[in-house]
């Protein structure tokens, strides 16, 4: 899996196809969808109209809560795969632990893992899962997942659950890398990083912007990271972080700007009815 991808939430109708297509086009080779997204055709036409080849390009699609479940979960797949145009995803995750129905969950999971044995998906992982969210999947399935994709940007590192993932070989993904966050859920009193003092010096010291400085202290630290952007020159100006690196002293100032707020809901309530979101069957 490329570290770096272009992340799609929000993004729709020809706006996403021409992000997606921008993006290939300037070198990303990692797409992240959903079925929530309801871009997933958007997606897909992007991915053909770029000219890249689908073998060369590793793409995300995320199972909703909705059809979590063992059969259902299979259905979802076969729909979301059938509007991205792929036989095959690269990387399958359950969108939300949904701590209130294990079971459910676990089946969901289940069904995962007969994609990946049927080689429908490459891998398959989970996103917003905690630690105990990690445990209870690992009691009763048999893969390991391949990613956890969490929020994590320097207002909220959750350094205990990156540490977790690496104990247990899972690859932590950062989403709301920048802190796009504030921009969907409210800022809610906080500071957002792109607009952080700390941060807008250590990007002058560089000669590098706020939004590259934070993306490289996502790879410095061996984590991928999805920024979303439907504007051209930002989706090229977030791929260009790999010609400077950051300092020890960076990497500390950085550090110290967790807050250990989060910007979205707690994945511990998340239920269908928390986010309540109808996915488009065909
Ligand atoms: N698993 C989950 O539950 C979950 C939850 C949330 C997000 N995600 C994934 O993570 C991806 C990224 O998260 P996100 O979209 O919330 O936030 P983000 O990537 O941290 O930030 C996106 C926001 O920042 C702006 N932006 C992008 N590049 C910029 C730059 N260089 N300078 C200034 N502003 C910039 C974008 O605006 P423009 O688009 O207008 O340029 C957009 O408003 C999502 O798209 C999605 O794929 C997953």
């Amino acid at each position: 899996m490329p570290a770096l991808g272009l992340g799609v939430l929000q993004s729709t109708g020809d706006e996403a196809v021409a992000a997606v297509t921008t993006a290939l086009r300037a070198g990303y080779r990692l797409i992240d969808t959903a079925a929530a997204y309801g871009n997933e055709r958007e997606v897909g036409r992007g991915l053909r109209e770029s000219g890249v080849p689908r073998e060369d390009v590793f793409l995300t699609t995320k199972l909703w809560m909705t059809d979590y479940g063992f059969d259902s979960a299979l259905r979802a797949f076969d729909t979301s795969a059938a509007k991205l145009g792929v036989d095959q995803v690269d990387l399958y995750l359950l969108h939300w632990p949904w701590p209130a129905d294990r079971a459910r969950t676990v089946s969901a999971y289940r069904a995962a893992e007969r994609l990946l044995a049927d080689g429908r998906v490459r891998a398959i992982g989970v996103a917003n899962s905690s630690e105990d969210d990690l445990r209870a999947l690992a009691a009763e399935t048999d893969v390991v997942p391949a990613v956890n994709q969490i929020e994590l940007h320097p207002n909220f590192q959750q350094p205990g659950l990156v540490a977790a993932d690496r104990e247990a070989g899972i690859v932590t993904q950062a989403w709301s890398p920048i802190g796009g966050v504030y921009g969907w859920a409210g800022e809610n009193g906080a500071v957002p990083p792109l607009r952080n003092e700390v941060i807008a010096e250590i990007a002058a010291a560089h000669g590098k912007t706020p939004a590259q400085v934070i993306l490289r202290w996502h790879l410095q630290q061996g984590r991928s990271a999805i920024p979303k952007s439907v504007t051209p020159a930002r989706i090229v100006e977030n791929l260009d972080v790999f010609d400077f690196a950051l300092t020890d002293g960076d990497l500390h100032a950085i550090a110290a700007l967790d807050t250990g707020q989060r910007g979205a809901v707690d994945p511990a309530i998340v239920t269908p009815e928390v986010i309540d979101l109808t996915i488009d069957p065909a």
